[in-house]
Order: structure tokens, then sequence, then C-alpha cells
């Protein structure tokens, strides 16, 4: 059977009973097979799923209709407003990074890399044998499958240097997907009311995720080349802060590499006080023209959490990360996360083992840094051409984004409209803040659909700043 014609028609016949009056009839299968080209088989699978849907309902023997929609009184929810209470934050409900947008639209607002830059087709198979598997009926352990908690304790251990102990799979803590794990770890490492040094600009779920375990978050100033290390020690210092959030590699947003140095100075100091360095390698497998180099392998003390995600570059279905911990640290998130979720889908742990353990992975791999490579390129030459005020303080080594700061009277709420019925959706900067933005910035990601575009999205962004030199 032929599920995208079955989808075609349901989409089709959604549109038209919208505009169908309630009861009225559908037309007969052999009509509607005869009208898409289908065969009768598909349509009933169509009609199948408007009435579970609840559009149609089937009537044996007289026909299809539109489903009467009982129009209730509206629904009086007032009560849970003294019953909850004010929130305990006012955290934004959907970052503009995780908005779904229609094909039409040049999408330079997303998180997660487009279809084409994943590894598909091992991803497929991979289901398929996980399905045939095991995993498919048993419960794995809570910490993870023992083969993936191995893969990410080695993958790590290839960067330890001679001299430093490397992670053992027992250090591994599988969680569904980093943010999952970001959650934990502010719970079990640092705690409600207390002080986390984060970099601002960092990224908006790390924020939300503070926000939520109620983690007091404390900004250090970073850049184009990571945090500033002297107001990172003084912020210990004034602060107390038992763990300092930050991605040394390719950070979102900024794409900031930490040098070598900055690397050993921000180590030295968080092993000065007594603290974690919470590193979030979450473009691990996006190097470009460089290859990340974790912190976390030169540090066998405990003093490094580090969480490996693996959703954006095997698949955003595929929500799989790996936290290394050592120490009574490790008890303590793997507590969390079972108070949490117990334990992570073993079909998805497999289905993210085999991918990563194909040698199709790493010809992969190899792949997508020359692709990212070229959709970086034109967009950041397609912005030097269409909006050359917007300026661009460094060109990434890796990852996904750009971060743009555009000039200071910027409306940046104005220009993201402008930009959004122009056909072009592209992120505020201010979301990326964990207190007030220090300028008007765009992230502008690269990574997604239809990167043939990338010149129109930029000339968009062009005008829109045209726009307001002129209002
Ligand atoms: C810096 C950073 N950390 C963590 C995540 C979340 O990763 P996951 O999809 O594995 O939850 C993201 C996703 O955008 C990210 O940018």
């Amino acid at each position: 059977m032929d599920n995208d014609s079955s989808s075609r028609i349901v989409a089709d016949l959604r549109e038209w009973i919208a505009s169908a009056a309630p009861g009225a009839r559908l037309p007969s299968t052999r009509t509607l097979a005869a009208r898409y080209g289908a065969s009768p088989v598909t349509v009933q699978k169509a009609l199948r799923t408007l009435a579970a849907q609840g559009m149609v309902e089937s009537r044996p023997g007289v026909g299809t209709f539109v489903r009467a929609i009982r129009v209730a009184r509206p629904n009086d929810y007032g009560w849970q407003t003294a019953a909850l209470g004010s929130p305990r934050n006012r955290a934004p409900q959907l970052s503009t990074a995780l908005r779904t947008a229609p094909n039409d639209v040049i999408a330079l607002h997303s998180g997660y890399p487009d279809r084409e830059l994943l590894p598909e087709r091992l991803v497929r198979s991979a289901f398929t044998r996980a399905a045939r598997s095991d995993a498919a009926v048993n419960r794995p352990p809570a910490a993870g499958l023992p083969e993936l908690q191995a893969w990410f304790a080695a993958e790590l251990a290839t960067a330890t240097p001679a001299g430093t102990t490397p992670p053992a799979p027992g250090d591994v803590v599988v969680f569904p997907g980093s943010q999952s794990g970001l959650g934990t770890v502010f719970r079990a490492l640092v705690g409600a009311g207390r002080p986390l040094l984060v970099e601002s600009p960092t990224y908006w779920g790390a924020i939300l995720a503070a926000a939520q375990a109620g983690v007091q978050v404390v900004p250090v100033p970073s850049g184009a080349r990571g945090p500033d290390p002297e107001e990172l020690a003084r912020a210990f210092e004034r602060t107390g802060a038992r763990a300092f959030y930050a991605q040394p590699n390719f950070a979102n947003p900024t794409g900031a590499r930490w040098a070598p140095d900055l690397a050993d100075r921000v180590l030295g100091t968080v092993r000065r006080h007594g603290a974690f360095l919470i590193e979030d390698d979450w473009a691990h497998d996006f190097g470009i023209d460089a290859d990340p180099v974790p912190i976390a392998a030169r540090d066998d003390a405990g003093h490094v959490v580090y969480l490996r995600s693996l959703t954006k570059s095997v698949s955003p279905a595929v929500r799989i990360a790996g936290v290394v911990a050592r120490g009574p640290a490790r008890t303590r998130v793997l507590a969390d996360a079972q108070a949490e979720s117990m334990y992570v889908s073993g079909i998805l742990q497999t289905a993210a083992l085999d991918v990563v353990t194909q040698p199709a992975w790493r010809t992969h791999l190899r792949n997508l840094r020359h692709q990212l490579a070229a959709r970086r390129d034109l967009l950041i030459a397609s912005l030097r051409e269409h909006a050359p005020t917007a300026r661009l303080e460094a060109v990434p080594q890796g990852g996904l984004n750009i971060w743009v700061r555009l000039p200071d009277a910027t409306d940046l709420a104005r220009l993201v409209r402008d930009c959004e019925s122009d056909g072009v959706l592209v992120a505020p900067g201010g979301e990326w803040f964990p207190a007030e933005p220090t300028g008007a910035y765009l992230r502008l990601n690269y990574s997604g659909p239809n990167p043939g575009a990338f010149p129109d999205g930029a000339h968009a962004v062009g005008r829109a700043l045209a726009r307001q030199r002129t209002r």
C-alpha cells in the first residue's frame, strides 16, 4: 500500500472537510479512487485515518460523512488559576529553534539538521535490526546498555592523554537526549536555589533546564573566543558556585572553540574552587575546520561532567545522549535519572549504537563535514553581500550556527517579524542570553533544508535591516 498517496488523500480531504457542512457526504470510494488515481485500498486507508482523527464517520452500507462537531459550552478552567498560583519562572513556552516551518519558508532558525544531512539509510536499517532483536522486548539497565556505555567511554578515551585514566563504561549514564541530561545534572549536582555559572550567551535549552531545576543562573561574559577567564574566576569567588556549564567546542550560539590555554585556565579555576565543569559537547560530530577535543578527556579527578549527544548527528528521532561523570557525582546523576524516567528505551539505544558502529558512519561524518563547510560558507558569503551591516565576530570552525551582531539600534522583534513576512525564519539572539542581551544578535542556522535559498534568506535579512534605517 502506498503510504504517501494515502497521506496526500488525507491532507486533501481534510481541506475539503474544513469547508464542508457537518453531515455532508463524502464521494464514494470508487469516485475518490478515480479522482486521486489511487487504489480503493489506499482510499479506504485514508478514510480510516480521517475517522480515527474524528473528522468523518462511516455508516456501513450508507457512506462516509463529515462528523457533526458538537460545539459544547467553553470549558471554564479558572479554578486552575487559584490551584496553580503563579509559575515559579516565566520561561518562554517554545524556543524559536523548535518552531516547525512550512515547506515554502526559508528556515534559518532551526536547531536540528535537515534530513539530507542525516545518515538516513543507516538509521533505517539500524531500526529494522533493532526491531528484530531482543531490544524490542527487554528492559535495559538503568544506566544504559553496557555496549553503548562502552562506546561513549571509548569515544572520550580516544582523546585521553597518556598519564590520565580514561573513563570506564560504568562512568557513563545514557539519557534520552542531552536536554534531559542537563536537567538531571543541574538538579543532581547544583540543586535548587544554588548558583550555577553559565556562559553568556549560552544554549537556550540550558537556561530553560536551569530555570526548571530552580538553580540560580549566574552569567559569565563569553564571546567568539569563549568565556573571559578572569570574570569566571571572580564569579566563582563572588558566588561560591560549585559548577560552571559551558560548551568549549563550537558553542551554541557563538561558535566559539576554546584555545588550549583557555581550556587549561578554566580547568585550573574549576579545580581550585573544588567545582564541576559541566561540558556540553553537543557538536562533537560537527567539526568543519577543526576536530573538537573534549576537556573531559584531560580530567580523571571527576571535575568534568561531560555530555555527548547523538540526537542531532544520528537522527532527531534517536534521542540518545551519554553523560560521563565519575565518583559520587555519577551516583547522584544516575539516581536522578532513575527517578525521572527509570531507563531509556532499549530500541533507541540499540539503534543508536548500531548506527555509530557501522563503518559507513565514519564515511558519513567525512561527507557531512564537507556539506557543513559549503553551507556555512554560502550563508556567510550571502550575508556579506546582501546584509553588509550584519557583522560576524568569527567564522565558526564547526557546529551548525553563525552568530550575527546587528547594528545597536536594531528593533530585533520587528526585524524578525519582517523577515518572517518575507518568508524567512530567523532566531532572535535574546533567547540565548541568561540575563539582558548585550546587543542585537541573530542566530542563523546553516543546517536547515534547501541551502540553495540561503542567498534569498540573507537578502530578506538585508531588506529588513534597510527598512529599519528608513522608518
Ligand atoms: C548546546 C546544546 N546542548 C544540548 C542540546 C540538546 O541536545 P538533545 O537534542 O540531545 O537533547 C542542544 C540542542 O540544540 C544544544 O544546542
